[in-house]
């Protein structure tokens, strides 16, 4: 692992210091970059109210060799770590040839016994390097961005299933991008119609949305038929300002009660982060940052090592808060909920 970071480190030079706390303090603003938007607040609070959170240790019971299999809409999973998408890395990481981080990317997290999910970058020659990794690694899952017109929505969505994808999305947070909005895109939030409407481009596949930081955006989403939400800020680079994703969590998956999967992103740097996301009410978690630096720092063997790193302390974490799987953590491993 150190020779990983240490490579990562020198080739990321200028873009990431892979700071021994990744807590978006120091790159704060650096957008293009690893950074969070403006004050990098929203990065920064992901961290610390995950830090804030503390678990009750647990050592009489019987759970020795927990089970941290993970079904996802029918896919069998080793692990609930999938990757978050990541377009751009060019401008946001350091350089290096596009198609290659991300066949990289999704082959490290397919190795672990995961799932890779690409993500929309503004030049479609990218969007297809995502889906050649898609078709490299035989599975994935296609997030769209909210900034085409439908028919340029629909069309992404059919390139990724030819490539094999099996759920589809969209990252609603990316309605702010106003640069895109200059441009001449439609770029925006979404009605419940309007989801109702993508929702239907591919039926018989799971739908996903991306970006939910409120109970209330949840039950929309709900109405307009997704499947599945991801709990997330975009890592704090959409909007300065929010909460941490471990603070909104358990409101949501209140709200929700089964009626959606629900995921969760933001500053996961270890298994224990994991256990939290999960304890709080996820059912599988996203990495982002750090596998940019997998993927810098040992190409696919790089992302396989992070997320199988990440799953070991997972494991011991679950052995001593006495949760023999995954459905077996909740809020009673956590200190004061
Ligand atoms: C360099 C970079 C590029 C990203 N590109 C996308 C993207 O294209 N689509 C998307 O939904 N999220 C994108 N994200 C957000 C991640 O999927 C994820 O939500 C976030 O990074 C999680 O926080 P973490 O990096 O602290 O783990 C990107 C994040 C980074 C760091």
């Amino acid at each position: 692992m150190k020779i990983l970071l240490d490579t990562a480190r020198e080739r990321m030079k200028g873009f990431c210091s892979l700071c021994q706390v990744c807590d978006g303090r120091a790159c704060a603003g650096k957008m293009p970059g690893m950074g969070g938007a403006i004050t990098g607040s929203s990065f920064t609070a992901n961290s610390h109210a995950l830090a804030d959170i503390r678990l009750n240790m647990r050592v009489v019971h019987e759970c020795i060799d927990p089970d941290t299999h993970f079904e996802f809409f029918g896919s069998s999973l080793a692990t609930p770590i999938m990757n978050g998408p990541m377009a751009g890395p060019n401008s946001n990481c350091g350089p290096i040839d596009d198609l290659e981080f991300e066949v990289a990317l999704l082959k490290g997290t397919t190795q672990a016994g995961s799932l890779g999910w690409i993500g929309d970058p503004a030049r479609e020659e990218f969007f297809m390097n995502g889906c050649k990794a898609i078709e490299e690694a035989g599975t994935g899952v296609v997030i769209s961005k909210p900034h085409y017109d439908n028919a340029n929505v629909r069309l992404r969505f059919q390139w990724g299933k030819d490539a094999g994808a099996t759920a589809f999305g969209m990252d609603l947070d990316g309605a702010g991008i106003l640069h895109l909005k200059t441009l001449g895109y439609p770029v925006g939030p979404k009605s419940v119609q309007a989801l109702k409407i993508i929702r239907s481009f591919m039926p018989s596949n799971p739908f996903i949305i991306k970006g939910i930081m409120t109970a209330d955006d949840a039950l929309r989403c709900r109405d307009a038929g997704v499947d599945c939400i991801v709990v997330s800020n975009h890592g704090g680079r959409v909007l300065d300002g929010t909460p941490g994703v471990a603070e909104v969590l358990p409101e949501i998956a209140k709200a929700v009660g089964n009626d959606m999967v629900i995921l969760a992103d933001g500053a996961v740097r270890s298994g224990v982060d994991v256990l939290k996301y999960l304890a709080l009410g996820a059912k599988a978690v996203l990495v982002g940052r750090p596998l940019c630096w997998g993927v810098y720092g040992g190409s696919a063997e790089g992302v396989k090592l992070i997320i199988d790193t990440y799953t070991e302390q997972l494991k011991q974490a679950m052995i001593l808060t006495g949760c023999k799987d995954l459905s077996d953590i909740n809020s009673r491993i956590l200190f004061g909920f």
